[in-house]
Formats: C-alpha cells, sequence, structure tokens
C-alpha cells in the first residue's frame, strides 16, 4: 500500500468579474443586501471563447503540473468533478487529456454537485494508495454561469465559474491524504437541481435549448443541512485521525456563503480565523471552490510541510465530505 501525496496545486478563473452592482442591473437586489446575507462581492464568469470547462480545467492542471514537475506524460489518471462539462459526450476529462497531450492517462468525470472536487481526489486517492495509479490528476471545475437562471435574484447571485487541480503521486513517506469521508443522502435532491439539459447547446440548434435547465433551490432548508452536516463531517474525521481542532493547521471549507461558514466554525471546536476563506471574490464556484481556494492558501505560504489541512465539502445531491491531509511539501 501507498500514500496519496498532493504535490502540486493550481488554478484558473475566467477574466471578467461581475460586480454585485452589475447583477442589481437585471435582478432586483443589491450590493448591500448580497454582501450581508452571503459574504459575496463579486465572481467570475466565463464569457470569452477560450475559456470553457475543458479550457480552465487544463488552464489550472497545467500550473498544479508546474509546481509538481510533472510532465503529461507522467499521468496514468485524470478525475474531474463538474457538473458542466462542455459536452454531453465526451466527458471533461478526456477534453482535458486532449488538452494537456496526457496520452498515457485514463480520463473520466464525477458529478457529485459542489463536493465533486472530494469526491474525485478520493477516487485518485484510493486508485494511487492501491497501486493502480502513480500520477494523477484530481480536478474541480464549473462554469456553473451556464445552468443559473440570471433573472432569478435567489440563486443568481451566489455562484461564479473557476477551476482548481492537485496533482497526486504516489509516495511511501508517512505523510498524505490520511482520511476521506463522503456521504449523500438522494432523498434531498429536490433542495437543488437543474430541472434538464446540458450547458452546451450548439447554434443551429438554439430555437430546441431546454427551457428550465437551469438552477432550482431551496435555500433555506440548504442552509441548514449544510451547516450540520460538514459539522457532523469534519467532527468525525477529527476523531478517525485522533486529533483535535487545535491539531488543524487550516481549514479550507467549500466556499458557499460567509454565514455558512461562520455558522460550521460555531459548531466546530476550530477556531474562525483558520478557516480560509475567499467567497467575497469568487462566490461558490461549485466543484472548483475547495481546489481553487486551496491553490491560493498554498501559494500565499499559508500551508507548511508537515501541517494537518482539513477540506469539507457539501452540494447538490445532497452530497458533502471531508479530507484531511498531512501537507508533503
Ligand atoms: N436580493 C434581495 N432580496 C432577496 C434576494 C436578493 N438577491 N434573494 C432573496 N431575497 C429576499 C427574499 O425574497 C425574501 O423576501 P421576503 O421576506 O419579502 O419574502 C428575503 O430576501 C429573505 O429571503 P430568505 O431566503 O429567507 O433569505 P436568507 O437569509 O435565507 O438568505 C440565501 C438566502 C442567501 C440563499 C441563504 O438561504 C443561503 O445562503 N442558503 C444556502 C444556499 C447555498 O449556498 N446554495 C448553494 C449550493 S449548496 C451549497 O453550496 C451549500
Amino acid at each position: 500500500m501507498f500514500n496519496a501525496c498532493i504535490i502540486g496545486t493550481g488554478s484558473a478563473l475566467p477574466e471578467k468579474a461581475l460586480l454585485n452592482s452589475e447583477i442589481g442591473e437585471f435582478v432586483d437586489t443589491s450590493d448591500e443586501w448580497i454582501v450581508r446575507r452571503t459574504g459575496i462581492k463579486e465572481r467570475r464568469i466565463s464569457l470569452k471563447e477560450g475559456e470553457g470547462t475543458a479550457d480552465l480545467a487544463a488552464l489550472a492542471s497545467q500550473k498544479a503540473m508546474e509546481m509538481a514537475d510533472v510532465s503529461p506524460e507522467e499521468l496514468d489518471l485524470i478525475v474531474v468533478g463538474t457538473v458542466t462539462a462542455d459536452r454531453l459526450v465526451p466527458s471533461a476529462g478526456c477534453m482535458v487529456q486532449q488538452i494537456l497531450g496526457a496520452q498515457n492517462a485514463a480520463a473520466f468525470d464525477i458529478s457529485a454537485g459542489c463536493s465533486g472536487f472530494l469526491y474525485a481526489l478520493t477516487t485518485v486517492k484510493n486508485a494511487t494508495c492501491s497501486g493502480a495509479c502513480k500520477t494523477a490528476l484530481a480536478i474541480g471545475v464549473d462554469r456553473i454561469s451556464t445552468i443559473l437562471n440570471w433573472k432569478d435574484r435567489g440563486t443568481c447571485i451566489l455562484l461564479g465559474d473557476g477551476a482548481g487541480a492537485v496533482v497526486v503521486k504516489a509516495s511511501e513517506k508517512e505523510t498524505g491524504i490520511l482520511s476521506s469521508h463522503l456521504k449523500s443522502d438522494g432523498r434531498l435532491w429536490e433542495l437543488l437541481y437543474s430541472k434538464e439539459g446540458n450547458s452546451y447547446v450548439p447554434e443551429c440548434l438554439e430555437g430546441l435549448k431546454p427551457k428550465s435547465s437551469y438552477l432550482v433551490m431551496d435555500g433555506n432548508r440548504l442552509f441548514k443541512k449544510a451547516v450540520n452536516s460538514l459539522t457532523d463531517i469534519a467532527n468525525q474525521a477529527l476523531k478517525q485521525n485522533n486529533l483535535s481542532g487545535e491539531d488543524i493547521s487550516i481549514l479550507v471549507p467549500h466556499q458557499a456563503n460567509m454565514r455558512i461558514i461562520q455558522a460550521t466554525a460555531q459548531s466546530l471546536d476550530i477556531p474562525f480565523e483558520k478557516f480560509y476563506i475567499n467567497v467575497d471574490r469568487y462566490g461558490n464556484t461549485s466543484s472548483a471552490s475547495i481546489p481553487l481556494a486551496l491553490d491560493e492558501a498554498n501559494r500565499k505560504g499559508l500551508i507548511k510541510k508537515g501541517d494537518y489541512v482539513m477540506l469539507i465539502t457539501f452540494g447538490a445531491g445532497l452530497t458533502w465530505g471531508s479530507t484531511v491531509l498531512r501537507w508533503c511539501f
């Protein structure tokens, strides 16, 4: 058995920053309301040619591979967490593989709502620890703007586009991914769902575009379920690893909403200062939220070799999960 170590992180964001005040031009909302209820000030929206889901994912991956000093040929597995692949067929994973030139890899997608990245990372970890693969990419990416109802002020203010990736390598060291807990509860899928459809529709078929492919959400019930589930799964992870909140150097939560993060911090015995937060700048980037924040924290030098790092997620499905790592580099 090997350990699975993250040896590189990367992220990518579209150029266009959409401010709260700009959203206020087309729905009845205000910067003041959005900041008070969510902590979000702006988010990135992918509008340009060359900023598709696979393009953003590949860019984030290239940055992670550069940090890890890993070539495309060395990759033997690419797992992408996403709900907005550019096409229904093929997977975003195969499109990323093509852009990277990673000809020796197997590539596929995982759909787990905002929890997609931790589901991808756990899949990569299991493949690595069993010896089935040596060097892999786990990616979280979403162009969630493509499935938003821009007339619904209850949802369109919350989300944004982005990508994050990590390179995972098999190692005989003691450090690496220590635990993964994943959960889902399909009974509650109607708290957050898209009615139908896929994000890509060719221009010639524009008239046939599903009218209701956008997200529908019960925000109040989601809020409570998110706080309870994140707290439970974080406590489970601490217990399994025989760690206390004090042992955790940095906690990277899913960046859904500042109030969800604050309420989770209050329920857990982990100081709020240890939570890494960028929801103010990017909103909720769905599957990209955790790897994007992890990469930012890493590049700012906030994570040191040997640190205990906790990742916690929650999303549509419903799905939730946690991962505890001992940082390798
Ligand atoms: N601007 C102004 N007013 C608004 C807006 C808006 N953008 N959205 C809703 N309102 C109004 C409502 O219509 C309501 O008005 P009323 O009192 O006249 O009926 C009022 O504000 C209060 O609405 P609530 O829904 O009760 O507001 P709440 O404080 O619950 O905040 C929010 C709503 C931000 C959506 C919150 O419930 C939330 O964050 N839920 C979690 C949702 C989430 O994060 N989903 C992402 C995916 S799941 C995940 O990642 C965890």
